[in-house]
């Protein structure tokens, strides 16, 4: 069976995640969506919630699992027995980060885990979950860039931090 992990923060998911994900759940057999739990970071979702919106955002689509993960990812793949992890490229500055990294996963997996990147689709080459943050932030309107039952669940996080 051909595997593969889609790592991430997805915080929040947009059309962009959704993009790579059904691209690669037709390339596999099965596809791991699998966003990272970070103590560091003070994210907007929790991990649970994340796991819900991806959950209820890929319901359609049958070989698309959601899980969650903490520590190095080649631990995590080398725990679900997978070889292969997936990022979106959506431009020339994502490049340098993701080459690093994924020479590092390289490294650290002793060759046994390579990273395939999918060019994410021009129509959302620009977008990212820190622009629809900011563009919340500022009241604007973020429905062309999410599903439309997720914009509620931001609105009404940034409603709570306003309070
Ligand atoms: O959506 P993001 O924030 O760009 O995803 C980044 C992610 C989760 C793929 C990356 O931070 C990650 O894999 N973190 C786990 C720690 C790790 O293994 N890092 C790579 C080796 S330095």
């Amino acid at each position: 069976m051909k595997q593969a992990i889609y790592p991430g923060s997805f915080d929040p998911m947009t059309y962009g995640h959704l993009d790579v994900i059904k691209r690669a759940s037709r390339m596999f057999d099965k596809l791991t969506v699998s966003v990272l739990n970070n103590d560091a970071k003070s994210p907007l979702f929790s991990v649970d919630e994340r796991v819900k919106i991806l959950k209820e955002a890929t319901k359609d689509i049958k070989n698309v699992e959601i899980d969650s993960f903490s520590g190095l990812l080649v631990d995590y793949c080398r725990e679900k027995d997978v070889h292969i992890i997936i990022r979106g490229l959506r431009a020339i500055t994502d490049f340098e980060y993701e080459l690093q990294t994924a020479q590092t996963n390289r490294k650290l997996s002793d060759d046994e885990v390579d990273t395939i990147f999918l060019t994410t689709s021009l129509e959302y080459s620009y977008l990212s979950s820190s622009s629809v943050k900011t563009i919340i932030s500022f009241g604007g309107d973020i429905s062309q860039f999410v599903p439309e039952f997720e914009v509620p669940l931001i609105n009404a996080k940034y409603s709570e931090k306003r309070k």
